[in-house]
């Protein structure tokens, strides 16, 4: 076992599983193939593939499935998964749309289908999907646009989860130039949204002709200067993963210190994180999704800490995927959706306080990751 765990953490993580097994075997005979995004009392809202087939989170359910289909064998995981991932291709085909969060959507379906199978289609589908994300490079500013239309300079933090992909081309064709852009980009973010006392800014607005840093926008948090607790979790995972991938030291550094920032907030509000960590003490909002996330990216930097550092995290990851499983989880499996109480950003009310496909999809991994049966997507 990478954690060593207690016997009750173990047994937590064992029957929570059970669960979610479950849950998910029962929500796949109903969704199959469909792109699922937000529940409403137990349903979920739209199949995606129908309202907006190029919406960044298109990838987590087939997520889900292969990390189901990883720890199960169960073919008709596989087989659903399959079904997005081919749903999939009109957006590549139709480009227009498309984003930086072409991870989130290929890393999780064609590139995870070619990590367990060795289809060439997916291979094709991932790698097609890596140089879209590589062609959003400013070589002149060594960052990766996020977003389109006027905002050639608009960096976010969340990109961070994205640059896997170009990891994962670059093992994949041997060029080099993947990782070399992933790395740029990284050191970028690392010097631009990271604040000394390890919180984040969601957005970074630079001069595209010069990389020069203009303003930092509030984005989906409070505001400017406040601090999104999703964008703090993208950044915990982020650099974790861009750590296992290169050995850059720095990027483990900056994971670390913001996964303790993190914790320390979260240790305040019985380890659940508020949409933003410094929004006004009223109205007090949620997202359970932070959490989920970070829990992940600690439970990522735990396998490259010494022993001594390991317990933190993985009890950091521990308090907080419990008191989401106490407080947020639905169990039922004749409802769509486990985890609860998710926030899209903090001055919507559209999303907010709803169960968002990525709860699930972080809190299923991050599960899987401590019973050492997950596989690693990113
Ligand atoms: N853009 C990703 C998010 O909402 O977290």
């Amino acid at each position: 076992m990478k954690y060593q765990l207690t016997d009750s953490d173990r047994q937590w993580a064992e029957k929570t599983y059970e669960k979610i097994k479950t849950k998910i075997k029962a929500e796949s005979e109903r969704m199959g193939s469909k792109i699922p995004y937000i529940a409403e009392n137990g349903v979920y809202r739209e199949d995606k593939d129908q309202t907006n087939i190029a919406w960044w989170t298109n990838g987590f359910w087939p997520g889900i499935l292969w990390q189901m289909y990883h720890a199960e064998k169960d073919e008709c995981f596989k087989e659903a998964a399959r079904g997005v991932e081919k749903k999939l291709d009109r957006a590549l085909h139709e480009y227009t749309g498309l984003h930086h969060d072409v991870g989130f959507m290929w890393l999780h379906s064609a590139v995870a289908d070619y990590r367990l199978t060795k289809d060439e289609q997916s291979r094709a589908r991932g790698l097609h999907a890596a140089n879209l994300l590589a062609g959003r490079y400013n070589p002149r500013g060594k960052f990766i646009r996020s977003w389109n239309e006027d905002r050639a300079g608009w960096v976010i933090v969340d990109s961070m989860m994205n640059i896997p992909l170009l990891y994962w081309a670059k093992e994949e064709t041997g060029d080099p130039r993947f990782e070399y852009i992933a790395m740029d980009h990284g050191d970028t973010v690392m010097n631009l949204t990271v604040r000394g006392d390890g919180s984040c800014n969601h957005i970074i607005v630079l001069d595209p002709a010069t990389g020069e840093l203009l303003e930092t926008p509030g984005g989906q948090g409070y505001g400017s200067g406040s601090s999104w607790s999703r964008g703090q979790a993208w950044a915990v995972y982020g650099f974790a993963l861009s750590y296992r991938h290169t050995g850059k030291r720095d990027y483990l550094d900056t994971a670390k210190q913001v996964a303790s920032y993190f914790l320390a907030q979260t240790d305040r509000t019985g380890h659940v994180a508020l949409v933003d960590f410094r929004a006004p003490k009223e109205l007090v909002y949620w997202d359970s999704t932070a959490g989920v996330c970070a829990a992940c990216g600690m439970l990522e930097i735990a396998r490259h800490v010494p022993e001594a550092e390991r317990d933190f995290y993985v009890d950091g990851a521990l308090g907080i995927l419990k008191a989401t499983d106490e407080r947020f989880c639905d169990w039922d499996p004749s409802r769509d959706s486990i985890v609860q109480m998710g926030t899209g950003s903090y001055h919507s009310e559209n999303d907010r306080h709803v169960p968002i496909i990525y709860g699930d999809y972080f809190f299923i991994e991050a599960v899987l990751r401590l019973l050492d049966r997950e596989f690693l997507i990113w």
